[in-house]
């Protein structure tokens, strides 16, 4: 029989195995999170679509081809989210959060790219925006707590790959050089970055096509102000003394226009094509650009999805402390009564709501993977007791529920 309803290409479904490894994740991260000073948060899964063409900019990849952007019955042009920075910058400016903020987010992104392993259209962002604070300590710390979690979610072969990309003044002094370049090569070069070189020549750099056919045109890194120079050498330095291994790519630009200076994505071998599970970096003028006062920040985001592949760990069903099987009616009833006083001090335990008979009690006892089976019958009933059969070892024995451990 054909499924007439099946899920959209690129969306995943969670199932109870993967999502045990989810929580256990999760709580972890919360946990080195908030021992980093951060407070979480979320934003709507819509937005207005020009926040996301200001923010991303125009020229990117993201906004070009991969947004889902619809009208809705009020004629507004809104678009899910494909990132959270520009959404959380919003929020922070809305509702007047007071810098310095450091905010985290656990939230679905939706990007129409074409799915392969690692890349769904759906996918999962855990992120933090630091915003209100510009020191290279800052930077590092950043880029430091990304690190951490991956090595805490046990992503295999990391690779942390870091660049300064400049401040604005820098890029417009690069771009000219870098467009000279350009447009020496503009036959070679595909449709795409044709239209898009002059208005934005950075981009064509990291274009999957051309990109790695322009492996000598000029460097960022060598335009880059003495500023920019030295602030960079001072994030190196933090993250030297903190034990941070690195690699400093001098090619690394990042799909989002509106990073500045620091730079930096986290690679795995563990996975394929799609080998970047985090990326991030400083974003000096973004508040500004949204409406608000100049205020300095920076953040990242793992791929939550591609963190679990590159873990290599596999999900789980979450095992029964107590499966109660009885044999009558007034037994159930006792039965009832003991799952409910269990329930009450946090085990997890399950009973047979239809009748049936103790053999396929038991059954369903073991698929539910139960610990222990406490069986009830007249006997235990009379006695006040119930049987404790250790799922494991066969072993019996007899104990009143209030001595249940
Ligand atoms: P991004 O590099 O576009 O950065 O995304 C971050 C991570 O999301 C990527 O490294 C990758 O692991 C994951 N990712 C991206 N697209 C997909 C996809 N289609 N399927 C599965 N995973 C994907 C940002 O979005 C910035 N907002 C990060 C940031 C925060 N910068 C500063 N603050």
């Amino acid at each position: 029989m054909g499924l007439k309803y099946t899920k959209i290409k690129g969306t995943r479904d969670i199932l109870p195995e993967e999502y045990s490894l989810w929580r256990e994740l999760l709580e972890r991260a919360f946990k080195i999170l908030r021992s980093y000073g951060y407070n979480f948060i979320v934003t709507p899964t819509f937005e207005r679509t020009e926040l996301f063409i200001r923010s991303i900019g125009d020229t990117t990849d993201i906004v070009e081809k991969e947004m889902y952007t619809f009208t809705d019955r009020g004629g507004r042009s809104l678009t899910l989210r494909p990132e959270g920075t520009a959404p959380v910058v919003r929020a922070y400016l809305e509702n007047h959060l007071i810098p310095p903020q450091k905010l985290a987010y656990f939230m679905n992104m939706f990007r129409a790219e074409r799915p392969q392993k690692g890349r769904f259209r759906e996918f999962w962002h855990l992120g933090v925006e630091f915003i209100g604070v510009r020191d290279p300590s800052a930077d590092a710390e950043v880029v430091e707590l990304a690190y951490r979690l991956v090595h805490e979610f046990g992503v295999k072969e990391i690779k942390l790959e870091i660049n300064s990309i400049g401040t604005v003044e820098d890029r417009k002094r690069y771009r000219e050089v870098l467009l000279d370049y350009l447009r020496a090569r503009k036959d070679e070069l595909c449709e795409d970055c044709r239209r898009r070189m002059e208005r934005n020549p950075l981009r064509v750099l990291d274009c999957k096509i051309d990109g790695p056919k322009l492996l000598d045109a000029p460097l960022l890194t060598d335009y880059l102000s003495q500023a920019s120079k030295s602030y960079f050498e001072d994030v190196l330095e933090y993250l030297r003394r903190w034990g941070v291994p690195f690699e400093v790519n001098k090619r690394l630009v990042r799909g989002l226009d509106y990073y500045t200076e620091t730079a930096f994505e986290i690679k795995s071998g563990a996975l394929g094509a799609q080998d970047s599970v985090g990326g991030g970096g400083r974003y000096d003028g973004l508040v500004e650009e949204l409406g608000g006062p100049p205020t300095p920040a920076v953040g990242f985001a793992l791929g939550f999805d591609r963190v679990l592949i590159a873990s290599g760990l596999q999900g789980y069903r979450e095992p029964l402390d107590y499966f109660i099987a009885y044999l009558g009616d007034e037994a159930r009833e006792k039965g009832f009564e003991v799952l409910q006083a269990l329930r009450k001090r946090g085990k997890r335990a399950e009973i047979s709501h239809e009748k049936k008979s103790l053999k396929s009690q038991m059954k369903l006892a073991d698929r539910l993977g139960a610990r222990y089976a406490l069986i009830i019958g007249d006997e235990e009933l009379a006695r006040g007791v119930v049987k404790v059969r250790d799922m494991e070892t066969g072993e019996e024995k007899f104990l009143k529920p209030s001595e249940l451990p």
